[in-house]
């Protein structure tokens, strides 16, 4: 099976299971496992914070940094389909009380003019206030897009001078940098809080970390506990973390060629594909043209021995590489994705 549902299907290499059984490891609630402590002081220069505290997935990351910006009764901004009010099953409304204010946005990229428009002030007697923006980069339901670094600036100066608190989904910030050519903590600095996640295309097992001033981390650190994810000898799994940011942040630019290898393939065999989309480990493939509906494009693709998945768009599936899949199971993919869905559109 050639595995492209998402860069969240990779497992620990050789070297990876290496660090984990060497880990030095104690009682991370107290903060004195090693490990723990280094991989939250390397993610915290990376992103360009003070402090990042680690936690077991990117959502629990995303939603601790909501409550640490926000009083029930606020309002966060984000594009539509971001992961925040699309995958976290209302976390934000659960863990956070928040309201929502979905933006519509092409590449899942708002303005400052949007922001502008639709950011409230609040009152004291009726009017909610928006207190937080969320940033999603890159932007997973829009195909792994990037923000232009211009663009975050712009984002970040409206908020600040509107009183919002910008926040970054950054689980796949590196994914931004390495394809930007700009530095994770030049992107990071500009937010009050960002989220890292170590089980996309950094390839661990398992692992997030959610960053900011010291301020805003001492109250992090605390929700971790309220949220059940204070953890104990958590070095086995934050070795994993320590090695993927020490020796697998660069080679995302490698899932990110073969990405763009397989996009021009489909597209030189027929398979509708938007080449421009194709910024980082995304290809996105338009069902629409071909008269498929996606759960039968996705069971013959399965049945062809490839593993494409859904996005939230009705006509669109997406193939995602990363450390797992090679050159060879990419020019495989070229060959078979066609097939499967030629046989699919004949029948
Ligand atoms: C942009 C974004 N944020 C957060 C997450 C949440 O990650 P996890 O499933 O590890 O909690 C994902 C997962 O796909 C994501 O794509």
């Amino acid at each position: 099976m050639i595995e492209l549902r998402s860069d969240t299907q990779t497992k620990p290499s050789p070297e990876m299971r290496a660090a984990i059984a060497a880990a030095e490891v104690g009682d991370e609630q107290k903060r004195e496992d090693p490990t723990v402590n280094r991989l939250e002081e390397l993610a915290a220069q990376l992103l360009g914070q003070e402090q990042a505290v680690f936690v077991p997935t990117a959502t629990m990351a995303n939603e601790i940094a909501l409550r640490t910006l926000s009083e029930p009764g606020d309002e966060v901004i984000a594009e539509e389909n971001s992961h925040i009010f699309l995958s976290e099953l209302g976390g934000p409304a659960v863990h956070s009380g928040l309201m929502t204010r979905p933006l519509r946005c092409e590449a899942g990229r708002f303005t400052p003019e949007q922001l502008r428009e639709t950011a409230r002030a609040g009152d004291s007697t009726h009017t909610p206030a928006t207190r937080i923006v969320s940033v999603e980069n890159t932007h997973n339901a829009s195909g792994g897009r990037v923000w232009p670094l211009e663009e975050i600036e712009a984002i970040v100066a409206t908020a600040r001078e509107l009183g919002l608190r910008p926040h970054l989904d950054g689980a796949r910030v590196m994914n931004a940098a390495v394809a930007s050519g700009v530095p994770a903590a030049e992107i990071g600095r500009h937010f009050d809080t960002v989220t890292l996640c170590l089980s996309k295309g950094l390839g661990c097992p398992l692992g997030a970390l959610v960053a900011g001033s010291e301020e805003l981390m001492a109250k992090a650190r605390r929700l971790k506990h309220l949220f059940g994810g204070a953890m104990r000898q958590a070095g086995i799994v934050a070795a994993a973390g320590v090695y993927a940011l020490e020796h697998n942040i660069e080679r995302l630019a490698e899932d990110h060629a073969r990405a763009r290898r397989l996009a021009e393939g489909l597209d030189a065999a027929g398979v509708p594909v938007d080449l421009e989309q194709v910024e980082t480990n995304f290809v996105q493939v338009e069902l629409g043209p071909l008269g498929l509906s996606r759960q039968e494009a996705l069971a013959r693709l399965w049945d062809h021995g490839v593993g494409l998945s859904m996005t939230p768009h009705a006509t669109r599936l997406r193939a995602v590489t990363h450390h797992d899949v090679d050159d060879d199971d990419i020019e495989r993919a070229v060959e078979l994705i066609p097939r499967a869905l030629g046989a699919l559109a004949r029948a």
